[in-house]
């Protein structure tokens, strides 16, 4: 289950919105620079980044910090039709668990995600990174 979108130029758009945002990243403990870009229904694009804590355990995912942000702004109704994950390390960024768990809140099963491995990306529709949600 790969790759299906991975060349639709709006999806490297929304992942160049993510690599943006992620030049924001407060990460001095992993020094992992992520980024999230959404993508809502109602056409907006709403970023977030990681902002980590000396607790570690209070670190804030970019993806969860965008979701906020999106709800925040636009209300509880938002529908998200796609997601980017950009991570400035050059590491592989698929969303955490806990992220996808929250992201299934609002998330069309459908919905292209988009995230950087190494050396690239790759796309996978969300019901793919989690399936049977809760
Ligand atoms: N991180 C994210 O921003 N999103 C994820 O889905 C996984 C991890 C961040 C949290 C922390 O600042 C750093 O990456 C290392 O885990």
């Amino acid at each position: 289950m790969n790759d299906q979108y991975e060349t639709e130029p709006a999806l490297m758009s929304l992942m160049e919105f993510a690599r943006q945002a992620a030049l924001h990243s407060y990460s001095p403990y992993s020094h992992f620079r992520v980024g999230a870009a959404l993508r809502l229904a109602n056409g907006e694009i709403v970023t977030g980044t990681n902002v980590e804590n000396i607790s570690y355990g209070l670190t804030l995912c970019a993806e969860r910090s965008a979701l906020a942000r999106a709800v925040s702004q636009f209300g509880p109704e938002i529908r998200i039709e796609a997601v980017a994950v950009a991570n400035l390390t050059n590491a592989a960024s698929p969303p955490c668990g806990a992220c996808r768990q929250t992201l299934a809140e609002f998330i069309r099963p459908d919905a292209p995600v988009i995230f950087s491995t190494v050396g690239g990306m790759r796309t996978m529709s969300f019901s793919a990174l989690l399936p049977l949600a809760f």
